[in-house]
């Protein structure tokens, strides 16, 4: 048996995980800042970092109560160090360094958006027969995220290889811009999920960015300008001296309803479409290459209207569709435990230089 205590803490969660052999979720702590940053409309860099000194501690100590273990009880000590805002994994990757140098365990790097790929592997049980099936290699990989909207072809959970990404927003900023100017709060995606379900999403025909014939990229910024008109009506002058009709005050709850309805239509729509791509060009290429599974993690892949879009083209193309349990889709610590223990078993071990990483791996 294997016990790795998993650390994240890349954006505005500070989270610690115990995971058992990988799979299995002994305890998940997440203290969550969204309060902290509700008034900037979004995470401040400075607040984040400062919020994960506070909580850092606490949050470990938390996890290893939940788990009814002891420090010296796990095997390796994992933590997200890539990629994220530098301020904050530097906390996360000084907790873990520290209790890795004081016990003398292993020590393991995870690459974050990675261990969204993970998250549909794990799972809070308490017999191991209920455990979600493990996916079936070469697979689909999609992160849908704040920071990430990247398409991979996967043959293991650490071969992966980029083949499409957001060339401006990634869909969860879009949806974060949405919400902001429907004036919705923050963070958007929640909120623009459930009012969707009270709107219609035909109302407005907002557009569904395909970019360059075959090409596996996304573009979101085009459907935040529409959604700016939508609401807004378009502007007199230009830059920061143009005037709008309207504002989204001037609406109905019902328009606000249509706009979010309509948004999450033409973006999740966008998604499903080069999912659809990327499957048509990979059974084209090569038969052998022909894709399984489809494995969703990321912020994104709780919406539900995505859910179930993915579980309809899943069918239609006979792929087996992984995605995560609610509470492992946000960011979260088991799935940068439960991926360490692929890294624990290949014998994969950082050392204290190990260093906190803002950007992604080149994949
Ligand atoms: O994976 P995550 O927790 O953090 C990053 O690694 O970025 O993703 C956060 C993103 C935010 O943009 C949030 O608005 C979005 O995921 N999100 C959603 C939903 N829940 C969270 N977007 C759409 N629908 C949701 N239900
Ligand atoms: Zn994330």
């Amino acid at each position: 048996m294997t016990l790795i205590l998993g650390i994240e803490t890349s954006c505005d969660e500070t989270a610690a995980s115990v995971v058992k052999d990988g799979r299995v979720v002994l305890s998940n702590v997440v203290a969550s800042q969204h309060e902290l940053h509700e008034r900037y409309r979004g995470v401040v860099p400075e607040i984040a970092s400062r919020a994960h000194l506070e909580n850092i501690l606490p949050v470990i100590q938390q996890s290893l109560h939940e788990a009814g273990i002891e420090l010296d009880n796990v095997d390796a000590i994992a933590v997200g160090n890539r990629p994220g805002l530098i301020g904050s994994l530097i906390v996360g990757v000084s907790a873990a360094k520290a209790l890795a140098w004081s016990t003398g365990k292993p020590l393991i790097d995870i690459d974050h958006v990675q261990a969204h790929l993970y998250a549909a592997a794990v799972a809070n049980i308490q017999d191991k027969n209920d455990l979600p099936p493990a996916p079936e290699f070469p697979a689909i990989g999609l992160v849908v995220s704040g920071g990430h909207t990247t398409l991979y072809e996967m043959n293991s959970p650490l071969e992966i290889k980029a083949i499409g990404r957001t060339i401006d927003d990634a869909v969860g900023e879009a949806y974060d811009k949405a919400a902001v100017i429907l004036k919705l709060g923050y963070p958007g995606g929640p909120r623009i999920d459930k009012l969707a379900s009270e709107g219609d999403p035909t109302a407005y025909e907002l557009p569904r960015s395909m970019l360059k014939p075959g090409s596996l990229d996304f573009s979101f910024s085009g459907l935040k300008t529409a959604l700016l008109y939508a609401v807004r009506g378009k502007p007199i002058g230009r830059g920061k001296s143009a005037v709008f009709e309207r504002d989204a005050e001037d609406l109905s709850n019902q328009e606000i309803a249509n706009l979010a309805a309509s948004f999450q239509a033409a973006a999740i729509d966008a998604v499903i479409k080069k999912l659809k791509r990327t499957v048509n060009q990979m059974r084209k290429n090569d038969e052998q290459a022909s894709p399984k599974s489809l494995i969703i993690g990321g912020g994104v892949s709780a919406n539900t209207h995505l859910r179930e879009r993915a579980t309809d083209f899943a069918k239609r193309y006979q792929l087996k569709l992984h995605i995560p349990a609610f509470e492992y889709t946000q960011d979260n610590a088991a799935m940068i435990a439960g991926l360490a223990d692929t890294h624990f078993k290949n014998g994969q071990f950082a050392d204290l230089s190990m260093p906190a990483i803002a950007t992604s791996k080149n994949l």
